[in-house]
């Protein structure tokens, strides 16, 4: 328990550390942050990930509110056994806008920021590991499935003032037909 207590509190240490370079959206609103969500941009860098990039299409989600300040985000993502439904949990922190995330796969924290959105058209959230920082990821979510050049750019050089390599900057092309038609309810 006592190991537990500790790691729980250096993951908010480093945190704090982290969000001290990068600040979430000023006045963060998170109902107004709710509903569906393209992820419409992806940059990561992780060598793991390079063979998947030209695959990677742009999935749909949708991030509930909970009443605690967290959120459940559902994705539906296409890969090579059909259109799969994955749910993640972010869990809230002292600053609006910034989220821990525990990933089950890969046993760590990870944090959520969401960096700039203006609620109806586009988010750009940036993701890393708290122990970790290497493999930073950006992501530009928008409302539709197309957004302006404008906010592509936005999202374009926020990733590389992230050190994220040009060829890691990735607007995958919509998912067909995943999550199946009928779409489900957004908001
Ligand atoms: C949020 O996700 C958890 C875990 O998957 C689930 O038990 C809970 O019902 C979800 N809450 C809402 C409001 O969707």
């Amino acid at each position: 328990m006592r190991t537990t207590a500790v790691a729980v509190v250096m993951a908010m240490l480093c945190v704090m550390m982290v969000h001290a370079d990068v600040k979430p959206q000023k006045d963060f609103n998170l109902q107004r942050f709710a509903g569906k969500w393209y992820r419409v941009g992806l940059a990561y860098d992780s060598p793991g990930f390079v063979p998947f990039r030209s695959k990677l299409k742009a999935s749909m989600g949708i991030v509930t509110a909970l009443p605690n300040g967290n959120v459940n985000l559902t994705m539906w993502e296409l890969t090579p056994a059909g259109c799969v439904t994955k749910m993640y949990h972010y869990e809230r922190t002292t600053v609006p806008g910034a989220f821990t995330y525990f990933s089950t796969r890969s046993n760590i924290v990870k944090d959520i920021t969401v960096v700039e959105t203006n609620y109806n058209e586009y988010a750009i959230v940036l993701k890393h590991k708290v122990f970790n920082r290497e493999y930073t990821q950006v992501a530009l979510y928008g409302r539709a499935q197309r957004v302006s050049n404008e906010i592509i750019q936005k999202y374009k050089a926020f990733a590389l003032s992230r050190h994220l390599s040009r060829e890691s900057i990735l607007t995958p092309p919509p998912a067909d037909n995943c999550p199946p038609s009928p779409t489900p309810a957004g908001r």
